[in-house]
């Protein structure tokens, strides 16, 4: 795919298919989250947590039973973004920087995604969901839904920020 459709058709999906993603395509996707920028190079404090199958059942069983909801948009894969140490804004910047070339890189492949926050909240509401918070020693930072996009609607966003020069 051109550079820019990459970059301007790149939207955040929230209907998908049961269809799993092939390893190959996945694999070049979590490696395109593994050569985001990272700050002072410190690629050591990252840890990507990918969840499908079972796992993934299991966490959304649980979102449902709490929430009564699913909020990962039933995708066949989740990855999910640790960072060890201080939650701190470099952490939040490198799970963004992480995030979003494998938001980007699933584009390429023909899939879609979605950047999914909320989770933290209910992992830190609910007792059950709360070992999520936790990878080891890594802290939840966020997840990405990843898969076959079943519904092309997307939200209506104006995709406009201020510049000033
Ligand atoms: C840090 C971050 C957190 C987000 N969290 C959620 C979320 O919890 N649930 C959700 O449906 N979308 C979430 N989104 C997706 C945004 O709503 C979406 O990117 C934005 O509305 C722009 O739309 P677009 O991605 O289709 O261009 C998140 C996006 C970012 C960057």
């Amino acid at each position: 795919m051109e550079f820019n459709d990459v970059i301007l058709k790149r939207r955040s999906y929230r209907s998908y298919l049961t269809k799993e993603i092939e390893e190959d395509k996945l694999n070049e996707i979590l490696k395109a989250g593994m050569h985001a920028p990272v700050a002072t190079g410190s690629y050591e404090k990252l840890r990507i947590v990918v969840l499908k199958d079972e796992k993934l059942l299991k966490l959304r069983e649980l979102l449902v039973k709490n929430l009564g909801k699913d909020p990962t948009y039933n995708s066949p894969t989740l990855v999910m973004i640790y960072h060890k140490g201080d939650n701190n804004d470099l952490a939040n910047l490198d799970a963004g920087c992480v995030g979003e070339n494998i938001m980007l890189k699933a584009k390429n492949e023909g899939l879609g995604s979605v950047m999914i926050y909320c989770v933290k909240r209910f992992f830190n509401e609910f007792d059950e969901l709360k070992p999520y918070l936790k990878s080891d020693e890594f802290n939840f930072m966020v997840s990405i839904a990843l898969g076959y996009v079943d519904d092309q609607t997307t939200r209506d966003v104006s995709h406009k920020i201020e510049v000033i020069e």
